[in-house]
């Protein structure tokens, strides 16, 4: 199989040296295709991959193609592709917002895979959802999820709406983490730690809970009640969060990011 990475930014990249491991490659080397010279020349030095600078020789023998640019990016990309590819290639969009008709109708092509990565998958824990056109058969989508699954774990959704619902929990939700960590840090910072020590027991706070939480069968709820006891330091802290409505605001956050990429994906049809 020949596999050809369109775009080798943060995601393109990251994507192809998850799956640059797969076996399902062979010993054959991912193609990668971008428009910045600078990129192109350091990549090549890597030796890692097939690194092209003309999409003319490496698209018309591709079998899946993987696009990784920026969604501002692609009616132009999609001029450039029409006359260079066939029937039985498969597309696996990466591109926030941009849906699976659009893709389809720009391109004049029926397998496209759409998904919506997030940024872990630059340390090997991402989660990238995604689902499909009819004409992706079940064993290219095995293959498809077997690559995505290089860069951390996936889920396979029914409709391009869980795209966008995912959008707002997994896609953004490593900026959400952020933030309530940079609270964390400024509080202990106020507190009078140091820099390095606001830093130590902030991230292992975050670490050791996540770790709580995925080797036990206890939802953060119960977590919650077992650590703060009646009158205690924690029982205040989460009262001070429940007073504020901490949790509904969250929510509303996770559904604004909802919101902008079915907004999005409407603004690109
Ligand atoms: N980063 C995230 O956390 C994240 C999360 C979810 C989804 N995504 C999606 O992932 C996609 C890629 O994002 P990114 O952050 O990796 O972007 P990026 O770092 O800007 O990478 C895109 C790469 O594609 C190149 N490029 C632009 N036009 C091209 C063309 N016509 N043909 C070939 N290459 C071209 C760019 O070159 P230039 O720099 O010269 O333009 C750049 O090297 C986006 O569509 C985004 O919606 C990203």
């Amino acid at each position: 199989m020949k596999l050809l990475v369109i775009g080798a930014g943060n995601m393109g990249l990251t994507y192809s040296e998850g799956m640059a491991k797969s076996p399902l490659l062979s010993k054959k080397k991912l193609q990668i295709f971008d428009t910045d010279p600078t990129k192109i020349a350091s990549l090549k030095t890597t030796g890692i991959f097939d690194v092209y600078e003309n999409l003319e020789d490496c698209l018309p023998e591709a079998d899946m193609v993987f696009i990784a640019v920026k969604p501002y990016h692609a009616d132009d990309l999609f001029d450039k592709m029409k006359p260079m590819i066939n029937d039985g290639q498969i597309f696996v969009s990466l591109m926030a917002g941009v849906t699976i008709g659009n893709i389809q109708e720009n391109l004049g092509v029926k397998k496209v895979v759409r998904t919506m990565p997030n940024l872990p998958a630059q340390v090997g824990k991402g989660v990238t959802s995604y689902t499909e056109s009819e004409e992706v058969s079940r064993i290219e989508l095995l293959m498809i999820r077997n690559l995505l699954d290089t860069t951390g774990a996936s889920i396979h959704v029914e409709t391009e709406n869980f795209i966008d619902a995912s959008t707002g929990i997994s896609g953004s939700g490593p900026a959400y983490v952020f933030y309530f960590m940079q609270s964390m840090l400024e509080a202990a910072m106020k507190m009078g730690f140091s820099d390095y020590d606001s830093k130590v027991l902030v991230s292992n706070t975050f670490e050791g809970a996540v770790e709580l939480f995925n080797r036990s069968d206890i939802s953060p709820q119960l977590w919650m009640d077992r650590v703060a006891s009646k009158g205690g330091t924690t029982r205040a802290a989460l009262d001070s969060m429940e007073d504020n409505n901490v949790n509904e605001l969250i929510k509303d956050a996770a559904y604004a990011a909802f919101d902008r990429a079915v907004e999005l994906g409407e603004a690109g049809k």
